[in-house]
């Protein structure tokens, strides 16, 4: 295993703490750490102009006040929009949160560790990445804990060209054939999987090619174990609180 893997906690914030908050806001962020997180995972993509968002779905249906895609729409209206209340009427101060505004959090708690996703729409992988890149390097004081990672190996090419020393962990599905030379070739140090693909041999395989495994998503405590004594690196969930007394 690479020595640079043991720093990660095990449990990973997903979208902040989905469980407990509306995913992918400052409430998330801010929760997650109050409870003692200190490794968040958040998506990110563009809207019409430009802007890098903190969001996870490619329409603004499920977790806005809006309908539509985001990537019609601009950052103007976009801010606007209530992004807590399909959550809970507590939440409906919570706005969509800004890629600077992410940054800033993780500036002002230097022991976080953070894993951005990138989740471009089809063909914008590379300007996402770019912008975002661009954005990451100017602003964020702690690069060296950051991970980005995606699904789509043309974000983590963009990436690896942009930006080579940044920590790259490709996101799959599934165990698709071609896999491990796609990791390989992104110079991947992490594979991010669903949880359901995961079997001892895939560890096994990760790990010998110094590739570290995290599963997503993960809410069972006894599933969180289980997988924990298969020796995977790290586990996304929505409710690290439930977990955190099952694991250590
Ligand atoms: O990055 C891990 C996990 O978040 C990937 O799936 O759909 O929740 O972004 P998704
Ligand atoms: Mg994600």
């Amino acid at each position: 295993m690479d020595v640079n893997e043991i720093d990660y906690p095990f449990l990973i914030g997903h979208r902040g703490v989905a469980g407990y908050a509306p995913e992918n806001t400052l409430a998330s962020l801010a929760l997650a750490y109050k409870l003692g997180v200190r490794f968040i995972e958040v998506d990110v993509m563009l809207t019409a102009d430009n802007h890098a968002i903190i969001f996870h779905d490619h329409t603004l249906d499920r977790t806005t006040s809006f309908k539509g895609k985001v990537s019609q729409h601009k950052w103007q209206q976009l801010q606007t929009l209530d992004s807590g209340s399909w959550f809970h009427p507590d939440f409906s101060d919570q706005g969509i949160l800004h890629l600077k505004d992410l940054i800033e959090f993780a500036n002002q708690h230097p022991d976080l560790k953070l894993n951005i996703e990138l989740k471009p729409k089809f063909s914008n992988a590379i300007r996402t990445t770019r912008l975002v890149i661009q954005q990451l390097k100017r602003e964020f004081k702690n690069p060296e804990r950051l991970i980005l990672s995606s699904f789509d190996p043309l974000a983590l090419k963009t990436a690896q060209f942009l930006w080579p020393t940044c920590y790259r962990a490709l996101n799959i599905e599934n165990r698709y054939m071609g896999w491990p030379l796609v990791a390989i070739n992104l110079k991947c140090k992490a594979i991010h999987i669903d949880h359901q693909e995961v079997t001892s041999g895939f560890i096994n395989k990760c790990h010998q090619m110094n590739m570290a495994v995290r599963c997503f998503t993960v809410n069972d405590p006894y599933r969180a174990r289980q997988l924990k004594a298969m020796l995977v690196d790290g586990i996304f969930t929505d409710r690290p609180a439930d977990l955190f007394s099952h694991m250590f």
